[in-house]
């Protein structure tokens, strides 16, 4: 099949603020569709998103985006056959800089997911199996989900410090049973916030993002939750926590806000160790800042494997910045989000350079989403072995559960099959 059309449009996300969806035709007849993420807790590495600036939706309008797809990259793509891989070489090479500041990383990630889907479907084939292609593997696995049930931080207005509070249902056999046991925590928690009188509301990740009064609280609710779902179901969860510590540092005094208090990175580690002795957590993201790496190396060396580090903000889906942190020890573990970077052959790049190096890594979400469920199709494609796409409510996060679901499913059936 042959692109007809290129088109570009801007949408909304789940925040209400505008972002890029990418539209490719095929033969005059078909057509594939993508819609780019954007985060609010950004970290100062990360590929540069295009905003339009001025006084129309508050600077945030995505029209200059849009028209670097339409004008810049699309016509060189017209009458050929969709190749995501090849495809996203010469979108690399139109931008030209390290960061995607010439036309923006939610065009160009906007174009290469649509590229993606469109050789996909036009090869007849499911998207994650033309990412294990691409990505050189054989084989494909479903991966840890990672349900994000508390929403602190920038993704709510209440008073919790930490900003994701997440469980992982662990020792299931299938993702069906991960997801089942999560949906049972989210509606215990729901339960016992009711019986406390507590009025709540969902945040922006799809999590619990009001009626608790602080992080402990927080932890506390959350195994009680998770206990009360564990004991009827024989099933076993650990918690996993996004501290997103590059907010709360103050570079030039070399301290941390946590939460009125003024902790130093000393402090600061102290207050993770002592959770660590509390609570089962097995993950610990962004415990702080990026350029506070000595105390990462030192958190990660008591960690000795057994506590998963996570670089997010510190590595911001780049090789040359993972290769970097790995020199100095700082984690064991990366986030993986497409739009930190502003290709789907970079993303995968990254991907495997940590598997050939034995980093752990998450495929993610970001907290503004749309309804587009690629990073499903990411994470199975590449094995990327974990994913976290937020808490068990929200549509544009159950979106990427429910395609998870589609395609083991499929998977199944193909085993049956052969
Ligand atoms: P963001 O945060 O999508 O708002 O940037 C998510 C995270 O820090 O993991
Ligand atoms: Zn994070």
């Amino acid at each position: 099949m042959k692109i007809t059309k290129i088109l570009a449009r801007e949408i909304y996300d789940s925040r209400g603020w505008p972002t890029v969806q990418c539209e490719i035709i095929l033969n005059n007849q078909f057509s594939v569709k993508s819609s780019v993420p954007s985060g609010i807790s950004k970290g100062p590495y990360e590929a540069i998103e295009l905003r339009d600036g001025g006084k129309r939706l508050s600077g945030q309008g995505v029209l200059k985006a849009i028209e670097n797809i339409e004008l810049f990259l699309a016509p060189q793509f017209l009458s050929k056959e969709p190749n995501g891989l090849e495809m996203d070489m010469k979108i690399l090479a139109a931008d030209s800089t390290p960061d995607k500041s010439k036309l923006g990383a939610n065009a160009t990630l906007a174009l290469s997911m649509a590229l993606y889907k469109a050789q996909a479907f036009s090869e007849n084939v499911e998207l994650y199996e033309l990412i294990a292609w691409v990505f050189g593997s054989e084989t494909v696995s479903l991966p840890f989900p990672m349900f994000n049930l508390i929403n602190g931080g920038l993704h709510s207005n209440n008073n919790l410090i930490i900003q994701e509070f997440m469980i992982v249902p662990i020792g299931l056999s299938n993702f069906r049973a991960s997801m089942e046991v999560a949906v049972n925590v989210y509606h215990e928690l729901q339960n016992i916030l009711k019986k406390m009188n507590r009025n709540f509301a969902i945040g922006d990740e799809g999590g619990i993002a009001c009626g608790i009064e602080d992080d402990l609280e927080a932890l506390e609710l959350l195994q009680k939750a998770i206990d009360t779902v564990v004991k009827n179901s024989g099933s076993k969860c650990v918690i996993a926590l996004d501290i997103s510590a590059e907010r709360l540092y103050n570079a030039s005094k070399k301290i941390y806000n946590w939460g009125g208090d003024k902790l130093s990175s000393e402090e600061l580690m102290y207050v993770y160790l002592n959770l660590l002795e509390k609570y089962p957590i097995y993950s610990l993201e962004d415990p702080f800042a990026s350029n506070d790496l000595e105390s990462w190396a030192k958190l990660n060396k008591i960690a000795d494997g057994k506590i998963q580090i996570v670089g997010d903000d510190i590595f911001a889906t780049n090789m040359a910045r993972i290769v970097k942190g790995l020199e100095q020890k700082a984690a064991n573990a990366t986030i993986v989000k497409p739009n930190q970077i502003g290709t789907i052959t970079e993303t995968l790049q990254t991907i495997k350079m940590c598997k050939e190096v034995g980093v752990n890594t998450i495929v993610s979400h970001r907290s503004g989403e749309t309804e587009d469920n690629f990073i499903a199709d990411l994470a199975v494609g590449a094995s990327a072995g974990q994913i976290k796409a937020g808490g068990c409510a929200r549509g544009e996060r159950i979106a990427k559960y429910n395609r998870l679901l589609t395609i083991e499913d499929k998977l199944a059936l193909h085993l049956l099959n052969t």
